[in-house]
C-alpha cells in the first residue's frame, strides 16, 4: 500500500517537474477555455476545456489532476488525432497516404503564434509536422472574446515528391474531460426541418452527418448542442452549441472513451472524398463554429445570434424587406396580368416587395410545372411576353420593388441546356439517371459551370439593375455523381463533393464582389441549406416550406438556438387554418412575409394584416438586433412564450402562443417569467396585434419593474380564444 501511493506521488512530481518544459497554449474567450500542451515526446494534447481561469499559469498544472494513463493502451487526447501510428487508438482526425505509399502519420508541435486580427478576434495558429515526412498540419483557433465563439479549422500542407492522398481530413478534433454528456442533433425531411433528438453519449461513436451532396440538410442539421456535466436548461447548466460550417457533406463525431471522456471529430465527411494533394498547394478545411455556455441554452444561443450578426451573416446589422411571395398563392399557374393585379396588393397590405417565385422561365420545355424548363432562365414569352424588366416596372409603379426566384445549380433532363450541355450534368452514362424532384445537379466543380451561374445572377441584374431581391434555391441531393470536367482533366471523381462546394462558393463571392448589398435569401427545397458558410452571401434563410404557425412555433424555437431572428424567413400563408393572427404573429417573430392572395383577405383581416404590419415594422428593430430569451418551452408547456429585448433593456416585445387546444390544458393558469429586464426599471405592458374592437385584458394603464417581471412573472391570459399574444415591453421613465 505504501509503495503504491510512493509511486503515484514520485509520477506526480515528475510530470509536474516535467511541466516546467512544456509548451502550455491556452486559447480563451471572456469565459471559456481550451488549452493545449505539448508532453515529454513533443506531442500536443487538449488538457482542459471548460471555465477560464484567471490566473493563466495555472493551466499548466491541469493534467497531473488526472491520472488517465492506463497500462499499454494508446493516448486519448491528442490535440489532433492521426491515424497510422501506435500513439493514437481513437477515431483519427486525418488519415493520408505519403507519395512513397506509406500510410502513417505522427504530428510533433513545430511552433505556434497567437495575433489579433484585423476584425478584433484571438487567432492561435499551432503548427504539427510529422517528423519523418515534409508533412505539415496548421490548426487554428479564432477567438473571439465577447461572445464565447471559438472558429477551428485546419491548413494542411506538403512538400513531398507527388501528390499525398487524404483520406480523412477534419476541421476539428476537441477533447472533454467530464463524466456525462447529452447531445441534442436534428433529423429532418422536406416539411419537417430540426426535429430535435436528444441522445445521452455514453460509449463508441455517435456520428451527425449528410452524404447528399446538395440539399445537404434534408435529413441533417449541420447543428449541434451538447449539455456537458448534466443537464443544460434555458439559464443553467453548461453547454456547447454550434455547427460545422461547410455547404457540403459533413460529419461530426462524437467518440465517449473509458474515462467517459469525449472526443469530437468534426469536419468534410470523408465518404468517397479521398483527396489527393499536390505538393505546396495548402488545403483549407471548413470551419467548426461552437460557443461553450456555463449559464444554460439561452446564453449559448445569444452568443451565436450575436455572432452571427456581427461576424458572420450579409447585413447582419441591417434591415430587411418584408414581401409578399407568390409561390403558394399561384404555384406555376401565372401570367403577366395576373402578377402585376398582385402587385397592388403587396402596396395595400403595406410590405416592401414583390417577390415572383418559380415558374417564369423557358420556351421551349416551358416551366409550367417542376418537370421541365430548369435551366433555360429566358422568361417565358407566353406569360411573360414583355419579359421581366415589364415586371419591374409596374411593380416600382405600384409603389413596391420586384425579387426573383432561381434555381441555377440544377437542370431538367427536359430542358434546352441538358441537350446543349450534357456534360455540364453531374451523372453517370453507363446507369439509369435517378431524379429528385425531376431534376438533375450542375457540375460546379466544372469552371464554365461556374460561369453559367453566375451568368444567371449577373443577366438578370444587367437587364434589371433595380431588382431588389433574388430567392436562390436548391432543390436536389446528388445521386450518381459522376463529372466529366474532373475525368477530362484526370482528376480523380473523388475530388467531385469538395470541388463542388468550392464552385458554389466562388460563384458567390463573384457575386458578391460585383452585388455586395443586395438582399439575397438562401433556400432549399424548404430548410435544406443553412450553414454559417453560406449565410456569408446571403441576408436570411428559407427555414421550411411547412408554414404551419403551431408547426412553426416549434420549428423556429429550434432554429432560435443557432440563427438571429433577422436571418430567419417566416410566411403567413394559407397552410393551415389556425387563425390570421396567430400566422402573423409567429411569423413575426423573424423576417416577415406573407404568401396569400392578399385580394381574397376580408376587409377585417386587411385592416388586422395592415396594423399587424405597422406594429412589425414598430417593433422589428428589436426582433432582428435585440436579444432573444425563450421563456416557456411548448415541450413543458401548453404554451410557448418567448421575448426580444434591446441593449439598454428599455424596449421589448413578447410572444405567447397556445400550443395545446385540449379542455384540461390550462397555459393562462401560471404567470410567465420574462427575462433579460433591469430590475430597477418599471415597464408598461399593451398588448398589439388585436382586431379592431376586440379588448384586452393587458392592462397598459400598470406598471411593474423589471424585477417583478423576472420573478413573478406576468400572465399574457394565453387560451382558446386568446390562442397568440404579442405584448409590447417599455419602459416607463
Ligand atoms: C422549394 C421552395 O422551398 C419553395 O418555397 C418554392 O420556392 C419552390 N421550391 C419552388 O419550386
Amino acid at each position: 500500500m505504501k509503495t503504491k501511493s510512493i509511486i503515484i506521488i514520485i509520477f506526480m512530481s515528475l510530470s509536474w517537474s516535467l511541466s516546467a518544459q512544456r509548451v502550455t497554449i491556452p486559447v480563451e474567450t471572456q469565459n471559456a477555455a481550451m488549452v493545449l500542451q505539448t508532453d515529454d515526446n513533443n506531442r500536443l494534447k487538449i488538457i482542459y476545456t471548460g471555465r477560464v481561469l484567471a490566473d493563466g499559469s495555472e493551466y499548466a498544472r491541469v493534467l497531473p489532476m488526472y491520472q488517465l494513463q492506463s497500462q499499454g493502451a494508446a493516448s486519448t487526447n491528442n490535440a489532433f488525432a492521426v491515424a497510422g501510428i501506435d500513439n493514437n487508438f481513437t477515431e483519427p482526425a486525418i488519415a493520408v497516404v505519403h507519395t512513397d505509399g506509406n500510410n502513417s502519420l505522427d504530428l510533433l508541435y513545430e511552433s505556434h503564434t497567437s495575433v489579433t486580427t484585423p476584425d478584433g478576434a484571438t487567432l492561435t495558429t499551432v503548427t504539427l509536422k510529422d517528423p519523418v515526412y515534409p508533412f505539415w498540419v496548421d490548426l487554428f483557433f479564432k477567438a473571439w472574446k465577447e461572445t464565447d465563439v471559438i472558429e477551428q479549422w485546419t491548413v494542411i500542407r506538403h512538400t513531398e515528391k507527388g501528390p499525398v492522398t487524404l483520406n480523412k481530413y477534419a476541421s476539428a478534433n476537441l477533447y472533454l474531460y467530464d463524466t456525462e454528456y447529452t447531445l441534442t442533433s436534428y433529423n429532418g425531411d422536406w416539411a419537417q426541418e430540426m426535429q430535435p433528438v436528444t441522445t445521452p453519449l455514453r460509449q463508441g461513436m455517435h456520428t451527425i452527418q449528410t452524404r447528399l451532396g446538395t440539399r445537404e440538410n434534408l435529413h441533417t442539421s449541420p447543428n449541434f448542442m451538447l449539455a456537458i456535466g448534466g443537464e443544460a436548461t434555458e439559464t443553467s447548466g453548461t453547454v456547447m452549441m454550434g455547427q460545422i460550417a461547410w455547404n457540403g457533406n459533413f460529419a461530426i463525431q462524437f467518440e465517449t472513451d473509458v474515462y467517459k471522456n469525449l472526443h469530437i471529430v468534426a469536419g468534410i465527411n470523408p465518404y468517397q472524398s479521398a483527396y489527393r494533394l499536390q505538393p505546396d498547394v495548402p488545403f483549407e478545411t471548413p470551419r467548426f463554429i461552437y460557443t461553450l455556455s456555463f449559464e444554460g441554452k439561452g446564453k449559448g444561443s445569444r452568443n451565436l445570434q450575436r455572432w452571427l450578426r456581427n461576424h458572420r451573416l450579409l447585413d447582419g446589422h441591417g434591415d430587411r424587406l418584408t414581401l409578399l411571395n407568390n409561390w403558394e398563392a399561384t404555384y406555376f399557374d401565372f401570367d403577366q396580368e395576373k402578377l402585376v393585379s398582385l402587385f397592388s396588393g403587396a402596396k395595400e397590405l403595406g410590405v416592401d416587395l414583390f417577390l415572383l417565385d418559380d415558374g417564369w422561365f423557358a420556351n421551349k420545355y416551358p416551366r409550367n410545372h417542376d418537370r421541365a424548363g430548369l435551366g433555360d432562365w429566358e422568361p417565358n414569352k407566353a406569360k411573360l411576353p414583355d419579359g421581366v424588366p415589364y415586371l419591374v416596372r409596374e411593380a416600382e409603379k405600384s409603389g413596391v420593388k420586384f425579387g426573383i426566384w432561381i434555381e441555377p445549380e440544377m437542370v431538367n433532363p427536359k430542358s434546352e441546356l441538358y441537350e446543349q450541355h450534357p456534360d455540364w450534368v453531374l451523372r453517370q452514362e453507363n446507369r439509369p439517371e435517378i431524379y429528385f424532384r425531376n431534376q438533375l445537379v450542375l457540375d460546379l466543380s466544372n469552371p464554365e459551370v461556374q460561369d453559367f451561374v453566375f451568368g444567371v445572377v449577373d443577366n438578370l441584374f444587367t437587364e434589371n439593375p433595380s431588382l431588389a431581391f433574388i430567392k436562390w434555391d436548391n432543390n436536389a441531393p446528388i445521386f450518381n455523381g459522376h463529372s466529366k470536367y474532373l475525368e477530362r482533366n484526370n482528376i480523380p471523381q473523388s475530388h467531385l463533393y469538395v470541388g463542388y462546394t468550392r464552385g458554389i462558393e466562388k460563384v458567390l463571392a463573384r457575386v458578391r464582389e460585383k452585388y455586395p448589398t443586395v438582399p439575397m435569401m438562401l433556400c432549399s427545397g424548404g430548410g435544406g441549406r443553412s450553414d454559417y458558410s453560406l449565410l456569408g452571401y446571403f441576408t436570411e434563410f428559407w427555414l421550411s416550406d411547412n408554414t404551419d404557425p403551431l408547426e412553426r412555433v416549434y420549428m423556429q424555437w429550434e432554429y432560435s438556438y443557432y440563427y438571429p431572428a433577422i436571418a430567419m424567413c417566416n410566411h403567413v400563408t394559407d397552410w393551415s387554418d389556425r387563425s390570421l393572427k396567430y400566422k402573423i404573429d409567429v411569423a413575426s417573430m423573424g423576417k416577415l412575409g406573407f404568401d396569400i392572395r392578399a385580394d381574397e383577405l376580408s376587409d377585417n383581416d386587411m385592416k388586422f394584416s395592415q396594423q399587424a404590419i405597422r406594429n412589425y415594422d414598430y417593433f422589428k428593430e428589436v426582433v432582428w438586433h435585440g436579444d432573444m430569451f425563450r421563456l416557456a418551452s411548448p415541450y413543458e408547456h401548453d404554451l410557448a412564450s418567448l421575448m426580444f429585448m434591446n441593449a439598454d433593456r428599455s424596449e421589448g416585445v413578447m410572444f405567447s402562443y397556445l400550443t395545446n387546444w385540449r379542455y384540461l390544458s390550462a397555459p393562462h393558469v401560471r404567470p410567465v417569467k420574462l427575462q433579460g429586464l433591469a430590475p430597477e426599471k418599471r415597464y408598461r405592458l399593451t398588448e398589439l396585434n388585436l382586431y379592431e374592437g376586440a379588448r384586452s385584458p393587458v392592462d397598459s394603464q400598470q406598471s411593474y419593474t423589471g424585477e417583478f417581471l423576472m420573478n413573478v412573472g406576468f400572465n399574457p391570459s394565453v387560451n382558446t380564444s386568446r390562442s397568440s399574444v404579442v405584448i409590447k415591453i417599455e419602459e416607463v421613465k
